[in-house]
């Protein structure tokens, strides 16, 4: 299967909206999506197939060194075929040399998610009780560390001149 990873831009919304609705019991909407995409630290990647449909998306949102994965998210028929693996990949990327650290919450049951998340080095950081409706679940809070020196920590590491 042919696909490429191309930024979040207006025109995909609509299909993504529909994956969101295929995907998640609260979906967001499009306008919602356009909100998160304008908003300032938005990190938004898209696997594209050839004819222009979207096969899945992801978005984190960086707020100053920190990284807030929101969703990741393929559509069922192009499941298994290592769409979610590109864009994971591709926004640890983006977070590389700018955040410090990704975060994110998974639905406890959601072990192709779990996996997922694990393969690409996010560790399990916590549990917060109940943290989803729809069915009522516990969400597992996960990080991958990402190796980077916050700006404030360079400058403390360089010799400054006396
Ligand atoms: C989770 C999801 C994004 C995975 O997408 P995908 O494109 O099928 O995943 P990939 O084919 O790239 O698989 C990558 C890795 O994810 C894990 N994985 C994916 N599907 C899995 C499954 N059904 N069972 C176990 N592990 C699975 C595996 O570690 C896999 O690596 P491997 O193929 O080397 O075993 C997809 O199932 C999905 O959209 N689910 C609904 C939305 C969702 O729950 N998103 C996560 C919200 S936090």
């Amino acid at each position: 299967m042919r696909y490429r990873l191309t930024a979040l831009d207006t025109e995909h919304i609509p299909q993504v909206a529909a994956l969101e609705r295929v995907c998640f019991s609260h979906p967001w909407s499009e306008g919602q999506l356009r909100a998160e995409m304008e908003g300032g630290g938005a990190l938004f990647l898209v696997a594209q197939g050839e004819d222009g449909t979207v096969l899945g998306y992801a978005g984190a949102r960086a707020v100053l060194d920190e990284g807030y994965v929101n969703n990741v998210a393929v559509a069922p028929a192009f499941r298994r075929q290592g769409v979610a693996d590109a864009l994971v990949a591709g926004l640890i990327g983006l977070g590389r040399g700018r955040l410090a650290f990704l975060t994110l919450e998974v639905r406890a049951s959601n072990l192709p998610a779990l996996r997922l998340y694990e393969k690409h080095g996010f560790r399990a950081a916590g549990r917060r009780k109940d943290y989803y409706d729809d069915p009522k679940e516990d969400a597992i809070l996960m990080t991958l560390e990402l190796d980077y020196e916050s700006k404030a920590a360079q400058r403390e590491g360089t010799d400054q001149p006396v």
